[in-house]
């Protein structure tokens, strides 16, 4: 199974203010400009995201977002509105047990969206691309998209992209995990 992270942090790296807010960020969509987003969502099968992201978007109170499965990751039961059953799967357990979960779905290549999430995927060596998506502004505190790692990531640059708005998109391939 291959898995992608698709995001977009602050110039220093935060992906949301410490409570989650995402005021920083431009209205995406509101420049015409899609930033690769909809080709992306089209070569995955599903998202895989952490239960607060998944709070943060039933928290916007508008239309879900994905046609995708989105697969959200908690220890324990997590609300799931009437209209989204069938289209929201909980999942918990160990990382190798949350992975074969999704293989059995038939998922091979998932979208992993969420820094606590990201993190997990990356220590344990289930991440294949990083797309990052950086806003040219400073918020100087917040939740960092990146954290510890178990041993070194070497990443290979693909591509690069930028536009008149100032964001800037560069696009990695996970090499290795070495020590
Ligand atoms: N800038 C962007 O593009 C972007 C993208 C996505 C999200 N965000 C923002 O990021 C914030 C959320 O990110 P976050 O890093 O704080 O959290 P997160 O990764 O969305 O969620 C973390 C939670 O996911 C659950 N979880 C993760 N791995 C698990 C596992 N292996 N097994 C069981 N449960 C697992 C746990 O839920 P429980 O506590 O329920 O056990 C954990 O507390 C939100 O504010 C969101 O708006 C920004």
């Amino acid at each position: 199974m291959k898995a992608s992270i698709y995001i977009a942090t602050s110039v220093d790296g935060f992906i949301a203010r410490t409570d989650g807010s995402l005021d920083w960020m431009p209205q995406f969509g509101a420049s015409g400009e899609d930033y690769g987003y909809h080709s992306f969502m089209e070569s995955v099968d599903a998202l895989v995201m952490g239960r607060k992201t998944y709070d943060k978007i039933l928290s916007f109170g508008v239309n879900w977002p994905y046609t995708k499965p989105v697969v959200v990751l908690s220890s324990r039961p997590i609300d799931i509105p009437d209209e989204l059953n069938g289209k929201v799967v909980p999942m918990g357990g160990s990382m190798p047990e949350v992975v074969q979960g999704m293989i059995q779905r038939g998922y091979e290549h998932v979208y992993v969206d969420g820094a606590a999430t990201i993190q997990t995927f990356l220590n344990f060596g289930l991440v294949d691309q990083i797309i990052v998506t950086v806003i040219p502004v400073l918020i100087g505190t917040g939740i960092p998209l990146f954290g510890p790692v178990s041993e070194d990531i070497r990443l290979e640059l693909v591509s690069q992209a930028s536009w008149p708005s100032g964001l800037t998109q560069n696009t990695y391939r996970v090499v290795s995990s070495d020590s």
